[in-house]
């Protein structure tokens, strides 16, 4: 799947956002090992803390669904301005990425960046630091 697709399926996918709170909505879209693909949207809630990020959302929905494994995920948050995964997010993307997986952060189908896991979380705590 084209990197263009993904984005369109990340913006189709914040149009669910639950964002009461904030009013920021964010979409997300992943491809797993086989070439799946889900979305997520950021689910805001009335105690803050139990929000969930667009970006979990999708993972969470992918791994419930027996894939383990990220070769590329969509954020796309704000359109005059890239949006970054927060830092919850990247310690779970982290969890499940590819060793060449594609952070994409997209200002829309033309406009985007594209980040290794190393860039935007060096050093990261893994499950390779407990001997996984
Ligand atoms: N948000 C995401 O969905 N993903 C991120 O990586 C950054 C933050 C959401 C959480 C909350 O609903 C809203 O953006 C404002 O923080």
């Amino acid at each position: 799947m084209e990197v263009k697709e993904l984005i369109i399926q990340a913006i189709k996918a914040k149009e669910n956002a639950y964002v009461p709170y904030s009013n920021f909505k964010v979409g997300s879209a992943i491809l797993t090992e086989d070439g799946t693909m889900y979305t997520g949207c950021n689910i805001e809630n009335a105690s803050l803390g139990a929000t969930n990020c667009a970006e979990r959302t999708a993972i969470f929905k992918a791994v419930s669904e027996g894939h383990k494994v990220i070769k590329a995920i969509v954020i796309v948050g704000n359109v005059n301005s890239h949006t970054f995964p927060c830092g919850i997010c990247r310690q779970v993307i982290n969890e499940f990425a590819a060793e060449d997986i594609k952070i994409i952060v997209a200002k829309n189908e033309s406009e985007y960046l594209v980040k290794t896991m190393e860039e935007i979380l060096p050093g990261a705590f893994s499950k390779e630091d407990l001997g996984k």
